[in-house]
């Protein structure tokens, strides 16, 4: 097999996230996000994990930086804690919060390394959860402002920025599932969210060009999915479709083309009527962007809930009584055939190439970059200490030689940010889930790359996927 090259200017990176990284939870004035007050909850999460020091990047975070130089990223892309900046959620900005992210952003500018910011992982001032969240439509407003405020504060130095991260996991774990913070069981509620989070896109995207300078890229990270069928039968045919739109067209509908399928509206009438949509909200959540980000893990198979091939609700989303999918409760979710990662998500690159073809079609001119991307597995450390995570760097090579596959047929990726830079508190399933390329010891918080590390390093460093 012939190496396989990328174009010279591809971005390698890494990705993480404020509360799964950061720790230091009072520090500055920051207040509770809904992670907080979710994951001090008892039963909330694996072990009653939480973030209040997760990987202490707030204080280490030039050790993580001198590693990232080490390994030779090109790009770190990271995000802002909102309470850390703006503790009530409105307001005036907190000086020393958003110079612990300037000093970050300097750091990293003077190591040759861009940064990339993410205003929204998922972790809002538990201010506006008590004043309705995502199902309130202010909530969009609170976030334009504080789009605004750290675009003021950091578009001299930031170049690459994304305004939420998989709009989705907000929108349906969060207040359909009920498995992610804030814990609400409310599919009405979660259709509402989904819309609010648009807006705020929208609105976030034109507050921030009204701040920065013009060469900036604004971009969303959407975790599309892959949506396939256990077979061709027209009834699997219509439950793919209607998760495709609650997974994908519910966000790029609106954020893409200005519209959100006649399909979804029909499949959910009885939840909502949709009278949260106001005249005029299309066009402002429709802005021109300048990239979109693609998060990529696994796809999903689903049939008509009738159909002979059994399946399940579960859909690799984590165990909850209540359903993520509004309206979907005709649908089952099968597990594919083959590997599984250690989150039981099942192994299948040509799933991220599919979705890049598919963003190719549904986004003509718009440069992709997968923002996140990578597999968790029980990594432990060797005698030495050495931790050789051989399946971590198969699932990269299969999926970074997807990418080059896609951009072969036509596709404009231009980066990979790995998910994750480093073992990280993985939300309800806390500490157990090891993501990282690097290897953290929870004890003593001393961080080790792993061999995939090593392998990515080179990767960047050449540009060229080995055989
Ligand atoms: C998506 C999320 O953005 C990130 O926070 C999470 O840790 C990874 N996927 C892995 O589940």
């Amino acid at each position: 097999m012939t190496p396989v090259t990328f174009p010279s200017t591809f971005l390698w990176g890494a990705s993480t996230s404020a509360y799964q990284i950061e720790g230091a939870v009072r520090e500055g004035g920051r207040t509770p996000s809904i992670w907080d007050t979710f994951s001090h909850t008892p039963g909330k999460t694996v072990d009653g994990d939480h973030g209040d020091i997760a990987v202490d990047h707030y204080r280490r975070y030039p050790e993580d930086v001198a590693l990232m130089a080490e390994l030779g990223l090109d790009a770190y892309r990271f995000s802002i804690s909102w309470s850390r900046v703006q503790p009530t959620g409105r307001g005036p900005a907190v000086q020393v919060g958003l110079d612990f992210y300037r000093r970050l952003a300097d750091e990293l500018l003077s190591k040759g390394i861009k940064p990339a910011v993410t205003l929204y992982h998922w972790d809002l001032p538990q201010e506006l959860e008590d004043a309705g969240g995502w199902p309130e439509r202010d909530t969009a407003y609170r976030f334009a402002e504080y789009a605004q405020l750290v675009g003021e504060a950091l578009g001299d130095r930031v170049e690459h920025w994304m305004t939420l991260n998989e709009p989705w996991c907000t929108a349906f774990l969060g207040y359909a599932s009920g498995v992610h913070a804030p814990g609400r069981t409310d599919p009405e509620a979660s259709l509402k969210a989904a819309h609010h989070l648009n807006l705020a896109h929208g609105l976030g995207t034109s507050a921030l060009r009204s701040v920065m300078p013009a060469r900036n890229s604004i971009a969303v990270s959407l975790n599309s999915s892959t949506v396939r069928t256990v077979s061709q039968d027209p009834a699997d045919l219509a439950a793919a479709r209607k998760i495709d739109d609650l997974a994908n067209g519910v966000f790029h509908g609106p954020m893409l083309h200005g519209t959100y399928p006649e399909s979804l509206l029909k499949a959910t009438e009885e939840i909502t009527d949709w009278s949260c949509v106001a005249e005029g909200d299309l066009v402002l959540i429709n802005q021109p962007l300048d990239a979109l980000g693609l998060n990529y893990y696994t796809p999903a198979l689903v049939s008509a809930a009738d159909a002979a091939a059994g399946g399940s609700r579960a859909d690799g989303h984590g165990a909850s009584a209540y359903s993520p999918w509004p309206g979907a409760d005709d649908v089952m979710f099968h597990q594919p055939p083959g590997e599984q990662t250690q989150m039981g998500w099942s192994i299948d690159a040509t799933g991220l190439h599919d979705l890049l073809m598919r963003y190719t079609r549904e986004a003509p001119g718009l440069p992709l970059y997968i923002t996140e991307n990578g597999a968790a597995y029980d990594d432990k450390p060797d005698p030495d200490g050495r931790v050789h995570d051989p399946e971590r760097i198969a699932y990269l090579h299969g999926h970074l030689s997807a990418v080059r596959r896609a951009i072969s047929d036509g596709a404009d990726v231009r980066g990979y940010y790995q998910w994750s830079l480093m073992d990280n508190f993985e939300w309800s399933y806390g500490y157990e889930k090891r993501f990282g390329m690097v290897y953290v010891d929870y004890a003593t918080l001393e961080r080790t790359p792993k061999s995939s590390a090593r392998w990515y390093s080179e990767v960047a460093r050449t540009g060229t996927l080995p055989p």
